[in-house]
């Protein structure tokens, strides 16, 4: 089978590299092969890799920067994925494609379900609910997994942003009323690949699903336990997490205005696929210990 990988140098992209190496011939061009803002990039692709299923971990992520750069993010956002969906319906092959809980309003404290009411707060959100509707509109065989809070040993993230202020700062401000799961690239990738593996069996599995680490827990939060469990790990740090206050998101002003409420039920996902993910805190321990090196 052959599978074309968007993204590959990415966080989610990266990890799908291994994760999905087993399931086909993976072919995975990189941004200076093709240039994914050019819409006319792909074309020459779909001919020369005939794919018979599309994996699409490429996205615009600079969140705050989508603000002033509307454009840029709706291309890579919006309009790819529907040029993938397109060319995937008239394949007749799949298409995976990740999204995000900022497609939805991000108020109360229930978990968002996949049919819970859409409302971005930022022109990222709407640029990703863009490609998901483009996507779900297609025709074309789809999973769509969205997720939140990613990170991991590779590519920019707070896991790592942390540690490097451990290291430099005594003290440290970070925003506590914003309420999700940390989920790692790592894990997305494997869960696609359990997908994938379904999809080859003719099991597959389609639509939108939640694909998010269980438990809960603030950016202050996260941050603390990144610095117990880096202290544990005998990282050099500066500060311990008695040192970290939590701050109201209204004290750390950004351009892009940020979800409190990020919490995703993942009951469609687990049930469908026949898995139990797992919950942040433990995978945490498990993408430090590998970004260590440990
Ligand atoms: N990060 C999060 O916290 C988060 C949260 C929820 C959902 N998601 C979603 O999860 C998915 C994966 O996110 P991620 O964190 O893995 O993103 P990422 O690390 O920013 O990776 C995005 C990838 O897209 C590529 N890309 C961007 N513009 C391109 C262009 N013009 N031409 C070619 N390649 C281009 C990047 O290439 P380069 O490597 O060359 O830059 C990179 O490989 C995305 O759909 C994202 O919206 C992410």
């Amino acid at each position: 089978m052959n599978i074309l990988v968007l993204g590959a140098g990415g966080q989610v992209g990266f990890e799908l590299l291994r994760a999905l190496s087993p399931l086909g011939e993976l072919i995975a061009p990189t941004r200076e092969q093709v240039d994914l803002a050019d819409p006319d990039a792909l074309a020459g692709v779909f001919r020369a890799v005939r794919p018979e299923l599309i994996v699409n971990g490429a996205a615009w992520t600079a969140v705050d920067a989508a603000e002033t750069h509307r454009e840029s993010a709706f291309r890579l956002n919006a309009e790819l994925p529907a040029q993938l969906a397109r060319f995937a319906a008239v394949a007749g092959i799949p298409l995976i494609h990740y999204s995000t809980d900022y497609v939805y309003p991000g108020d109360g404290d229930s978990p968002w379900r996949e049919d819970s009411p859409t409302g971005p707060l930022s022109v990222y959100g709407e640029s990703k609910l863009a490609g998901d509707e483009a996507v779900m509109g297609s025709g074309a065989r789809h999973l769509i997994f969205r997720t939140c809070w990613v990170y991991g040993a590779r590519g920019r993230n707070f896991m790592k942003t942390m540690l490097q202020l451990g290291q430099e700062r005594d003290a440290l401000k970070v925003v506590g009323d914003q309420v999700g799961a940390p989920t790692p690239a790592r894990l997305i990738a494997q869960v696609t690949a359990l997908a994938v593996y379904r999809l080859r069996l003719g099991q597959g599995i389609e639509g939108l699903y939640h694909l998010a680490c269980r438990g809960e827990t603030s950016w202050h939060g996260f941050a603390c336990e990144i610095f117990r469990q880096a202290a544990r790990a005998q990282v050099p740090l500066r500060l311990t997490d008695q040192q970290v206050q939590a701050i109201p998101g209204s004290e750390y002003p950004t351009p892009a205005r940020r979800p409190g409420n990020s919490r995703l039920a993942v009951e469609r996902l687990e049930q469908d696929l026949g898995i139990t993910l797992p919950h942040w805190e433990p995978q945490l321990r498990l993408t430090l210990r590998e970004y260590l090196g440990a």
